[in-house]
């Protein structure tokens, strides 16, 4: 990377080793380089900052907590060329998954969903959408005022979990709706599941709209030989990943890729500028950039790691009585999805009792749990975590049951209003029993998956509510809901 003229940024040069920087990557991440350098200034107090943050880089007013964070504009590098710095460092993510267009977010996949959907239709246009869809894919219809067509998972009647949306189901929307400006999908699914992406770009680009990935849990996918292809790969236009959760980069951290075929480069910046902060952190988007260099360079090996080590879990938890994996062709090879009804332990006791041990695991509802491992874990660290969730489960047995489908992956709901009208309808708040036949104001999601069980629009049924007070009644979290008691509902006025 050459730096801008002018810019305060150094090219990496024979310096000893910065011990911040254990595996050397500032030498291809630029916007590591500088963050580097900006905050051992600061650590050194060398600056005598007269610009935002307010914080000064001094840690004798809040503390610790702002340790290392530091502004791209004015940090990373001078206000007026951390433009080009930052171009330089997605320039090469976007050569990296082989896109046109690429764009860091501080705002996570949430955002990147957001500004996808702005950036492919009009107001009052419909588009193929995966119902089982994470909330900010729901309130991106919101903002961009989409009309959804909704496209449903297969549900393995023996896990009770969403497989892919056949492309058979996209392909009859198409046919149904030939003005659709796009198919968005999830994918993998948030259990893991992957569909076939390169069938899917096939039915979209032949009925001439891009296909839009949210592919928040993959950002991994496509490095080694025996994981799948990413989105961009396998024909998709756009897809979204979170860099924070598959890849060891900051809470928040987030790609938005783009291949500009089908899709307008400018287009797409205007909808990222229109729902991005004006103050993005530089420390989040250094850890993308040092993100993406680690997986140019070791991306092959560290999943080489991970497939290992996921495979011996998945052996190892397939050993005990009652306890099983989800596992297959369409499962995504590094996902350690644990389906426990045949214990007949509650996995929400089983969640609690994990967390006092120290691991917290990224989901959990009665049948199933989510653990996340990731590239930044070794074979033994998942053998160990697998040992101690044996044991735990082993104090949480009970009698073997079926596994009951969560309502975020069976939900059909009536959809009466399109999600921006309802949104923006005159609402009132009525009690539950009122709320059954009315048309929902407001999204409610048990998170996670955060999948809406209800959403703006959407006819509020006894199913719906049922199943949330079920959810709510064994532990999991109702998010979103006005009143999380669900004793009332914010439906839209008559
Ligand atoms: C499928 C899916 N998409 C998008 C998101 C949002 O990601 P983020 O938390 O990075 O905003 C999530 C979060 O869990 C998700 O599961």
């Amino acid at each position: 990377m050459t730096a801008p003229p002018g810019s305060q940024s150094t090219p990496p040069t024979s310096a000893p080793p910065d011990p911040r920087d254990p595996l050397g990557l500032a030498a291809d991440a630029p916007l590591l380089d500088a963050w580097l350098r900006f905050t051992g200034q600061g650590e050194a107090g060398e600056l005598l900052p007269m610009s935002v943050p307010g914080h000064k880089q001094r840690q004798d007013l809040v503390g610790a907590v702002i340790r290392g964070d530091a502004p791209l504009y004015g940090g990373l590098d001078a206000i007026k060329h951390a433009d080009a710095l930052l171009s330089g460092a997605e320039a090469r993510a976007a050569a990296l998954w082989g896109a046109d267009w690429c764009r860091f977010s501080v705002a996570g996949s949430t955002h990147g969903n957001q500004a996808l959907t702005l950036a492919v239709g009009q107001p009052g246009q419909e588009v193929i959408i995966t119902r089982t869809l994470h909330r900010s894919l729901l309130l991106a219809l919101v903002l961009a005022g989409l009309r959804p067509v909704w496209v449903r998972p297969e549900i393995d009647p023996r896990t009770s979990l969403p497989g892919p949306v056949p492309v058979q189901a996209v392909k009859d929307a198409l046919t149904e709706h030939p003005s659709a400006c796009a198919v968005i999908l999830g994918d993998p699914s948030y259990v893991g599941t992957t569909g076939n992406l390169s069938g899917h770009a096939e039915v979209a680009h032949a009925a001439g709209v891009p296909l839009v990935v949210d592919a928040a849990w993959a950002a991994h996918l496509g490095f080694h030989p025996d994981l799948p292809p990413h989105a961009i790969a396998a024909g998709a236009d756009a897809m979204v990943t979170s860099a924070h959760k598959a890849l060891p980069a900051y809470t928040q951290g987030a790609l938005v890729l783009a291949r500009t075929e089908r899709l307008d480069a400018a287009r797409l910046n205007r909808a990222f500028e229109a729902t991005h902060t004006t103050s993005p952190t530089g420390s989040i988007m250094a850890s993308i950039d040092a993100a993406r260099a680690l997986l140019a360079r070791d991306g092959e090996r560290l999943c080489g790691r991970l497939l290992r080590g996921v495979a011996a879990a998945r052996r190892r938890l397939r050993e005990v009585p009652g306890l099983d994996v989800l596992d297959g062709p369409t499962v995504e090879p590094t996902k350690l999805i644990v389906l426990l009804a045949g214990t007949g332990a509650n996995g929400y006791a089983v969640e609690a009792d994990l967390i006092r041990q120290g691991m917290p695991m990224e989901m959990a509802d009665r049948d199933t749990l989510g653990p996340i491992p990731t590239i930044a874990d070794d074979e033994v660290q998942i053998a160990a975590f697998t040992e101690a969730l044996i044991a735990t489960i082993e104090r949480h047995r009970g009698t073997p049951r079926q596994p009951v489908a969560a309502p975020a992956w069976t939900v059909q709901p009536q959809t009466v209003l399109a999600p921006r009208e309802a949104f923006f309808a005159a609402n009132e708040t009525v009690s539950a029993d009122a709320a059954i036949g009315r048309v929902s104001a407001e999204l409610i999601a048990p998170y996670p998956p955060g999948v809406p069980v209800l959403a703006p629009g959407e006819l509020v049924t006894t199913e719906a509510v049922t199943a949330l007070r079920e959810i709510k009644a064994d532990g999991g979290r109702i998010a979103y809901a006005a009143d999380p008691s669900l004793a009332t509902f914010q439906v839209v006025c008559r």
